[in-house]
């Protein structure tokens, strides 16, 4: 039996892409697409793949207690093991975690707990950090709180070209996020009995 992972995405849906791209020969399902905007252009990649796609947008639902519930049932009826959050750009609520407790992961443009929340990569930026990285971390009712499952550090180059920087940090979530995928499928990531903050993944198999 495959195991079946929704994607949450907020707009151009990269990560949704690798998702599709790298998980095709793994027994990894991508049963759903979620997105929190209607124009998100991750959801035209989503349908090119044949997934099925729902908008559950604050446009349409402001009580985010209420959307957050309306989506957790979307999801279970689906029979969700992971949610990915892939650009996704909200809080969910803490009964949506509740719900999803230890089975939603998150990527970071950013070596956290540095820089978490919005613009990370501006913000590393305007800091004039000379390592960067990626994290993928489980997801708790924090502001990209959550324990570590992966993180990848790169140094950046000293003249700062903001597109150039971004593909570098893109190129890398492209390969951290469906490693932690494959991993978390495998059953080679578990949370540290003595220390609920160290997560163990068993890389070697
Ligand atoms: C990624 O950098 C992700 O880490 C951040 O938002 C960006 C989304 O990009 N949270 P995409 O929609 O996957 O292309």
């Amino acid at each position: 039996m495959s195991f079946r992972i929704a994607v949450l995405i907020s707009g151009t849906g990269s990560n949704l892409q690798a998702l599709i791209d790298d998980l095709q020969d793994a027994p990894i399902e991508i049963v759903g697409v979620v997105s929190s905007r209607a124009d998100a252009r991750g959801l035209e990649r989503a349908d090119a793949a044949g997934l099925e796609t729902a908008v559950f947008s604050l446009a349409e639902e402001p009580d985010r207690d209420r959307r957050d519930a309306a989506l957790a049932s979307w999801l279970e009826e689906r029979e969700v093991d992971l949610v990915v959050l892939a650009g996704f750009m909200e809080l969910l609520t803490p009964g949506f975690i509740r719900r999803f407790a230890g089975r939603i992961v998150n990527v970071h443009p950013a070596l956290l707990p540095a820089f978490a929340g919005l613009r990370a990569i501006a913000q590393a930026l305007e800091y004039g950090v000379k390592v960067a990285g990626v994290t993928v971390h489980f997801v708790d009712e924090g502001m990209d709180s959550g324990p570590i499952i992966l993180q990848e550090a790169f140094e950046l180059a000293y003249h700062r070209d903001i597109a150039g920087i971004e593909e570098q940090f893109h190129e890398v979530e492209h390969r951290l996020l469906p490693q932690a995928v494959r991993l978390i499928a495998a059953g080679r990531v578990s949370l540290d009995p003595d220390n609920p903050r160290l997560v163990r993944v068993d890389a070697d198999g």
